[in-house]
């Protein structure tokens, strides 16, 4: 491609550190609608015949044909996509081949190419993202009075409502959905035409490349269109924070499947056995999207440290980032799958759900609240009552609710009988009814409002 000035090949290592086609291959789609748009511009703007034009459009047309059809040959000693198609392209028409390459740079059209790509990356999250909510919206409908412990420190804390924990997961993916929303917005506009950094002097159409890939509007400045990759570090941000939220649910579904807790129960379909020990069912899958999570951090912190210090405008750092764009879509992607998968298929059991709640006095806040509001102690000291209650119930060995009222009243003589009305795990559950809380009344509003939106 650039024989004219050279007068001897390049060195072996040159061969094996040069080529991108392995992976970048990836982007024929995007390469060849690219080179679609710009050689029907180049048509339009008059720049290159329209004899030509239709060639090279219908030798595109082939070659896009060929790599669907696996019948293109990829050629690492043409080093990247690019200038594969291009060599095609000139078996296939001959001269006017040479001519799709007027106005652009390989740097201008691997950006475009790039953002294409990321753009539907952004479609496929959401589109995924939309089927975890989903599935944890159809739990959450089944078990709106589905009591369970709410743990801060990982300590029983207060009763919720199963639903209410699966609800919280969906509010966290709708921001992540959000976020690959915002990245698009911004990935959305076209570097093509912006050549090698400095624009041409060719009366080109940007306007119209922009337009025929759907872009919102070409990129104002040639030298940042060729240089930026903060779309591609916007994505793998929010691919990073999303993995984390998977990571979490993921965790939880690891413990929760645990017979120390025996809280849900995961099908044989998302389970595997162990080699040696024949009790066993792991949820593996649940497993490898936490441990997938620091991968894509990974991806994030590699992509991030290619651009940082990088001068103005191209350099070929810049080929390390589909790599880590490429990872992080097929693991979120994946990822996504799996926990939807999941999600569907597990099971709960309320009993070891209540079980578990009633351990640990969950409902010694609606204890101490209950003094607030009936003997109008200050809650400081209403907190210390309570927690001399709880103290003498560990004592007996008996829940808040199965305590004597005697017992009680040892402690603080104004307790009447009425505070067993908030001593059990329904009425806790049931009193929480402020906006947000985990009272079944509130928490079918929230399963409500995401089947209505989910639609
Ligand atoms: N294969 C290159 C990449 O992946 C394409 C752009 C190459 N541009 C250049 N001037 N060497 O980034």
């Amino acid at each position: 491609m650039w024989g004219g000035r050279f007068d001897s090949g390049p060195a072996g290592v040159m061969k094996d550190i040069t080529p991108s086609i392995d992976f970048d291959k990836r982007l024929a789609r995007q390469d060849i609608a690219g080179s679609l748009a710009h050689a029907r511009m180049l048509g339009a703007t008059g720049i290159v015949s329209a004899d030509d034009v239709e060639a090279i459009v219908k030798g595109l047309e082939t070659i896009a044909r060929e790599i669907a059809e696996g019948r293109f040959v990829f050629r690492r000693e043409l080093e990247d996509i690019h200038l594969n198609i291009e060599a095609r392209l000139k078996e296939i028409v001959g001269d006017a081949a040479g001519r799709l390459h007027t106005a652009r740079s390989r740097n201008d059209q691997v950006a475009t190419d790039l953002r294409l790509y990321i753009r539907e990356a952004c479609d496929e999250a959401d589109a995924r993202l939309a089927a975890l909510q989903r599935a944890l919206v159809d739990q959450a409908a089944t078990h709106c009075e589905t009591i369970m412990p709410g743990f801060t420190h990982m300590q029983p804390a207060q009763p919720i409502v199963f639903a209410h924990h699966c609800l919280a997961y969906v509010e966290m993916l709708s921001r992540d959905r959000g976020r690959f929303a915002d990245a698009r917005g911004r990935a959305n506009e076209s570097p093509l035409g912006a050549a090698a950094l400095a624009g041409t002097s060719f009366p080109i159409d940007r306007d119209a490349t922009a337009r025929a890939l759907g872009f919102a509007r070409p990129m104002r400045n040639a030298l940042d269109a060729v240089s930026a990759r903060d779309f591609a570090l916007e994505y793998l941000s929010a691919a990073t924070i999303c993995m984390s939220h998977l990571s979490r649910l993921a965790g939880e579904i690891v413990q929760w499947t645990s017979p120390a807790f025996g809280f849900v129960r995961l099908s044989d379909s998302f389970t595997t056995g162990s080699s040696i020990m024949p009790q066993k069912r792991n949820p593996d899958a649940a497993e490898l999207v936490r441990g997938k999570t620091g991968r894509v951090l990974g991806d994030f912190v590699a992509l991030t440290t290619v651009v940082k210090g990088l001068a103005l405008a191209y350099g070929s750092d810049l080929q390390e980032d589909k790599e880590r764009v490429f990872d992080a879509a097929d693991t979120l992607a994946l990822s996504l799958r799996a926990m939807a998968g999941m999600v569907a298929d597990l099971t709960v059991d309320k009993d070891a759900m209540r079980k578990a709640a009633q351990a640990g006095h969950p409902t010694a806040t609606d204890l101490a609240d209950w003094l607030v509001g009936r003997l109008k102690l200050p809650f400081r000291e209403a907190h210390h009552v309570a927690g001399r209650i709880v103290r003498r119930a560990d004592e007996l060995g008996l829940a808040l609710d199965a305590m004597p009222l005697a017992e009680m009243q040892a402690i603080a003589p104004a307790i009447a009988k009425e505070v067993f009305d908030v001593l059990g795990l329904e009425a806790s559950v049931a009193s929480r009814v402020s906006y947000g809380g985990t009272a079944p009344a509130r928490v079918r509003e929230q399963v409500l409002f995401w089947q209505e939106t989910l639609r």
